[in-house]
C-alpha cells in the first residue's frame, strides 16, 4: 500500500498551520487553542512530545511513535510490570496550566482503542474524589465513548459530573475521532464527526480542581490513574463549541484515517502469543510467533527485583528466548514486546512464571493428554488445570489432530490451552497424531534430541519417550533411559509416553468384544522390565481417550507393594473411548471421561487426584515411601 503520510488530526488541518498542511482560508479557530498535540516523530520524543504554544508534555511510560498506512501515532503500550500504563502529562495541575477554559470549549482527538477497559481517558482535567466531582473528560468506558463535566449550574455543592455515554460501540483496533464540545447551557459527544450523545444537565462555567493534572491520554487525578491503551494521533482542546458542522466536516477531511484496516497480514500481531516451555531451577523458555520481521523484547523482573531484558534477533516466525540465571521455585513476572523494523509493536499484560523447586522442596503438577480436538473440552480442561495453580503441566502426547497441519497448532493448542500455559510452564512429549512434525519440535523448546528428555522438579525425576520410536532393548530410547535410570538419586521416578504398555480399551489392541486383544501396546511394553528394575513410580500415558489407572504392577502380577502405576490419562479433548467388556488383570479403575489428572509431592508422600472437566474428583491415590 502506498504510504501517503499526511499529517492528519480533527480540526488541525485546518486550524494548527504549523503543525499541517493548512488551507489558509479555513484557519478560523487557531487562536482559539488551549492545547493541542500532533504525535508524530516530528513532535515526539522518548520524554516529551513538543506541542502548539510551546506546550512541553512529558511521557510517561511505555510510549513509542508507530507508522501505519496513512502516517503516524504514538502507541501507548498499557500497564508494564510496574503496573502503570503510559501517558502524556501535559500540566501537573490546572493552576500550573494556566487557561483551561470556563465558559466554553471543545476538546478533540483521533484515538484507537486496543483494550476496552473502565474509566478510560483520552484528554482529561478531572477530579473525582468521593463526592467532589470538578473538571471534565473526554473518554471512554469498556466499549462507548464519553463526555463527562462539572458546571456551576449542576452544582450540588462540591462539583457534579454529568457523563454523556455515547451510542456507538468502539470496535478495538479501530480508528475514531472523538470530540467533546460545551457550549456554556449544552453538551455534545461527536464520533466521527456524528453526534453520539448529548445533555443539557450542565449550564454555567466549569467547575475545576485546581490541583488536578491535565493529561492525554489518561485519566489522571490525585489518586486515580487508567491509562488508555491503544493510539492516539492528535488531541486538541478549543475554548468555544464548535459547530456540528464544523466537526463533521472535519472528520470528512481525515476520513481515511478511520478507514485504516485495524489488523492485516502484513501487520504485526502474534500468529502464536508467547508461551512457558522447560522449566528449571534456574531457567525457562519463551516462545512465540510472528507473521512479519520483528525483533522479540522480553522484560522480565523477580517480585521485588530490577526489570532485565533479553532480546531476539529480527525475523518472522518463531522466536525462543530463553531466561538464564534464575533462582529456585520462584515467582517471576514477565512480559514480551515484539517490534517490527517501522516502529510497530505487540506487548502483551505482565505475565508471571515459577521456576523448578529443589530437592527437597514439595510442588504440585497437572498431566493433560490427548488435546488434539473439541475446542471447548480443550479449554475447559486447561482452565480447570490452571485453576489448580501447579507448578508444571505436563502434556503425553496428541497435542493436536494432524502435526503436520500449522493451523491445528496456531488456532487449536495453543488458544485453547491459554491462559495455562501462559504462566505454567510446559513439559509436552510426542503423540502419534504429531507425525513426527517439524512444527512440534520448532514450537517446543527442549533438550536434544527432542523426542525424548528428562528433567527434575523437586524430589522427583522426570523421564520423556518418544513410543512411536523403537522402545525395545538396544534402542536409543532403551539405552538412554537404563542409563538415565540407573543414576537417579530422586526419591520419585516418572516416566511419560503416549501409548499405554497396560490398558483396557476395547479395540485399540484387539477386538476385545470378540476375541483377543493385547490389551496394551507392545512397543512401550518392552521397557516395562526397566520400569520395574529401577522403581519407576507411575508410568504415564495418553493415547486411549480415557482415564484409566492400574493397580501397582511387578512380574505380570499385581501386588500390594513395589509396584509400578500405569495412568492413562488421555481425556485432554479427543473423542471418548470405551473400556473392555471384562476387567483384565491389571485393571483397578476405569473411567471415559475428560480430565486432568492432579498430583502433589512433599517428601515421601505423593497424592494423585483425576478431575474432570466440570471440576470433579473422580478418583485419588495416595502413595507414602
Ligand atoms: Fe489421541
Ligand atoms: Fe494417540
Amino acid at each position: 500500500m502506498k504510504v501517503h503520510n499526511i499529517k492528519t488530526s480533527a480540526l488541525t488541518l485546518a486550524l494548527i498551520p504549523t503543525l499541517a498542511n493548512a488551507h489558509p482560508e479555513k484557519n478560523l479557530k487557531d487562536d482559539r487553542l488551549v492545547l493541542g498535540f500532533e504525535l508524530d516523530r516530528d513532535h515526539v520524543d522518548h520524554t516529551s512530545a513538543r506541542g502548539v504554544h510551546d506546550h512541553v508534555a512529558q511521557v510517561r511510560g511505555q510510549a513509542l511513535v508507530t507508522r501505519d498506512p496513512v502516517g503516524e501515532s504514538l502507541q501507548l503500550m498499557g500497564p508494564g510490570l510496574d503496573g502503570k500504563g503510559a501517558y502524556l502529562l501535559v500540566a501537573e495541575s490546572v493552576e500550573d496550566f494556566g487557561h483551561m477554559p470556563t465558559d466554553a470549549f471543545t476538546a478533540t482527538a483521533w484515538v484507537r482503542i486496543d483494550k476496552g477497559t473502565r474509566w478510560g481517558g483520552i484528554i482529561s482535567a478531572i477530579s473525582d474524589n468521593g463526592d467532589r466531582e470538578k473538571g471534565w473528560i473526554l473518554g471512554y468506558d469498556n466499549d462507548s465513548f464519553t463526555f463527562g463535566l462539572s458546571t456551576t449550574g449542576a452544582d450540588d455543592g462540591d462539583g457534579r459530573l454529568t457523563y454523556i455515554d455515547g451510542k456507538t460501540k468502539i470496535v478495538p483496533g479501530h480508528w475514531y475521532m472523538v470530540t467533546g464540545t460545551y457550549d456554556g447551557a449544552s453538551a455534545n459527544l461527536y464520533v466521527n464527526g456524528q453526534l453520539d450523545g448529548h445533555t443539557t444537565e450542565q449550564h454555567g462555567s466549569v467547575l475545576y480542581e485546581q490541583q488536578t493534572p491535565v493529561a492525554v491520554g489518561a485519566y489522571v487525578d490525585s489518586n486515580e490513574l487508567h491509562t488508555l491503551t491503544g493510539r492516539i494521533r492528535s488531541a486538541y482542546v478549543f475554548d468555544e463549541a464548535i459547530s456540528s458542522e464544523q466537526i463533521a466536516s472535519e472528520f470528512e477531511r481525515n476520513r481515511v484515517i478511520s478507514e485504516i484496516k485495524p489488523i492485516s497480514e502484513t501487520e504485526l500481531e502474534w500468529t502464536v502469543e508467547p508461551f512457558l516451555c522447560y522449566a528449571t531451577q534456574h531457567a525457562v523458555s519463551i516462545v512465540c510467533e510472528l507473521p512479519v520481521a520483528a525483533a522479540v523484547r522480553v522484560r522480565y523482573r523477580a517480585a521485588t527485583g530490577e526489570v532485565r531484558e533479553i532480546h531476539s534477533s529480527e525475523k518472522a516466525g518463531i522466536h525462543t528466548v530463553r531466561i538464564e540465571g534464575l533462582e529456585p521455585g520462584e515467582p517471576y513476572y514477565y512480559e514480551v514486546i515484539a517490534e517490527s523494523p517501522d516502529g510497530t509493536n505487540v506487548k502483551t499484560d505482565p505475565m508471571s512464571f515459577q521456576t523448578a523447586v529443589e530437592r527437597g522442596k514439595a510442588f504440585t503438577f497437572v498431566m493433560i493428554g490427548d488435546t488434539q480436538s473439541n475446542p471447548e473440552v480443550v479449554k475447559r480442561v486447561s482452565d480447570i488445570a490452571w485453576s489448580h495453580r501447579p507448578n508444571f503441566v505436563s502434556i503425553a502426547g496428541d497435542l493436536v489432530t494432524t502435526g503436520t497441519n500449522k493451523s491445528h497448532w496456531t488456532s487449536h493448542f495453543f488458544p485453547n490451552m491459554r491462559p495455562l500455559i501462559n504462566r505454567v510452564p510446559m513439559f509436552p512429549i510426542l503423540g502419534n497424531h504429531e507425525k513426527n512434525a517439524r512444527h512440534y519440535y520448532e514450537y517446543m523448546d527442549l533438550p536434544d534430541p527432542e523426542y525424548y528428555y528428562s528433567f527434575s522438579y523437586g524430589d522427583a525425576d522426570y523421564f520423556m519417550l518418544d513410543s512411536e520410536k523403537p522402545m525395545g532393548p538396544g534402542s536409543e530410547q532403551y539405552l538412554w533411559l537404563e542409563d538415565k535410570l540407573a543414576s537417579s538419586d530422586a526419591r520419585w521416578k516418572f516416566v511419560v509416553h503416549h501409548r499405554p504398555p497396560y490398558s483396557s480399551d476395547e479395540n485399540d489392541h484387539g477386538n476385545s468384544w470378540l476375541g483377543p486383544t493385547t490389551l496394551g501396546d507392545l512397543n512401550p511394553r518392552q521397557m516395562v522390565p526397566l520400569y520395574e528394575k529401577y522403581g519407576v513410580d507411575i508410568v504415564f500415558n495418553g493415547h486411549v481417550h480415557v482415564y484409566e489407572r492400574t493397580f501397582p504392577l511387578r512380574d505380570g502380577q499385581a501386588v500390594e507393594h513395589n509396584g509400578v502405576i500405569y495412568m492413562t490419562i488421555g481425556g485432554g479433548g479427543g473423542g471418548l473411548e470405551d473400556f473392555t467388556p471384562f476387567n483384565p488383570w491389571f485393571g483397578s479403575k476405569k473411567v471415559s471421561t475428560h480430565h486432568i489428572c492432579y498430583v502433589e509431592i512433599v517428601g515421601g508422600h505423593l497424592r494423585m487426584q483425576a478431575i474432570d472437566d466440570q471440576g470433579r474428583l473422580f478418583d485419588q491415590i495416595e502413595i507414602r515411601k
